[in-house]
């Protein structure tokens, strides 16, 4: 079954439209810090990142709300082993999902009866349902909400950059190849131009350990995402290697970033440390500086090493 246009309400009047508005800026006024995860690419890790980074917030004893925003393709249930969850109201909002006591979720993915369900909406009706997905949602006073968008710069993420209101920034997701690389730059462009505050870029799929042998490889190159940053002028928020346990993670709704270590956890606790500056410093109106982490987490004076020896 798809999801129609015909399905949504029809248009609200002018007082009612007032009474929204009203609604939106009193939930967002409730929420520290929207930390809204973007890249110029599909498949590059927002949908890893964002459950992950929410998890750890909260596991930092942070309020959080996590928000799936890719309404033709929403994830995060499954990725937080929440699939088949119905939602509860308390007769005027919809109820978050709670994964234990500091994170509550919400996406599109609950409203829809299948896995295979489709959603067919134009972008007024995306920009509708987003609003509902901010004003309409039982979040309460949260330190975060941490929104997980689809790929590129279409009318998802306007949505939520013209909706999230102040306190609002961006989280954006790279690989390091150039193809990759080369979209964020317009990534970045699109946050100038919606004055959306850019947190920084984190470099994800960055290189990988033979689990066998120890040896490093750079599958899909390296650096890629740092140097945009320097280039583009914004911060750089740290590298994420390849880590099966990401994959096992995913695939079994368990956040890699509060399980067992792995070569991932310990890069990804240093992405959330420098998110959690950046946003304190964001709040004290400054901006934050480039990675220092060179030879630590991400390693980026290491020569590259292309062959593994352990076949
Ligand atoms: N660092 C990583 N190591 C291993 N697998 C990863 C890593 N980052 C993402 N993946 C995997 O890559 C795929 C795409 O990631 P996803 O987060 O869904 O991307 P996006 O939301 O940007 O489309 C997923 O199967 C995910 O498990
Ligand atoms: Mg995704
Ligand atoms: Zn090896």
């Amino acid at each position: 079954m798809a999801v129609t246009s015909e399905q949504t309400p029809a248009k609200a009047d002018p007082d009612s439209k007032q009474e929204e508005e009203r609604r939106l800026h009193q939930r967002m006024e409730q929420i520290g810090r929207k930390l809204v995860v973007l890249s110029g690419k599909g498949g590059v890790g927002k949908s890893t990142v964002a459950p992950n980074l929410a998890a750890a917030l909260a596991a930092d004893h942070f309020k959080v709300g996590l928000l799936d925003v890719d309404i033709h393709g929403p994830s995060i249930p499954r990725l937080m082993g929440l699939e088949g969850t119905t939602l509860g109201t308390d007769g005027t909002s919809l109820l978050p999902v709670p994964v234990g006591e500091n994170l509550a979720v919400m996406s599109i993915g609950f409203l829809l009866a299948k896995r295979t369900d489709a959603v067919i909406w134009r972008g007024p009706l995306k920009f509708g349902v987003i609003r509902q997905f901010l004003s309409d949602v039982a979040w309460g006073q949260l330190d975060f909400l941490v929104i997980d968008c689809p790929p590129g710069t279409g009318d998802e993420p306007l949505s939520v950059a013209q909706l999230v209101g102040q306190a609002a920034l961006a989280v954006i997701v790279t690989t390091p190849q150039e193809l990759a690389v080369s979209d964020v730059r317009r990534c970045i462009t699109f946050c100038q131009q919606v004055g959306l505050p850019v947190a920084g870029i984190v470099e994800n799929m960055s290189g990988f350990v033979c689990p066998q042998c120890g040896v490093s490889l750079n599958l899909f190159g390296r650096g890629g995402g740092e140097g945009l940053a320097r280039e583009m002028g914004v911060p750089f928020l740290g590298c994420i290697p390849i880590d099966p346990g990401i994959v096992c993670g995913g695939d079994c709704g368990k956040p890699f970033a509060t399980g067992a270590s792995g070569p991932a956890k310990g890069a990804f606790s240093e992405v959330v440390r420098r998110i959690e500056e950046s946003a304190s410093e964001a709040a004290a109106g400054r901006r934050a500086g480039h990675c220092d982490s060179k030879g630590t987490a991400c390693g980026h004076d290491q020569e590259p090493t292309h062959h593994c020896s352990c076949r």
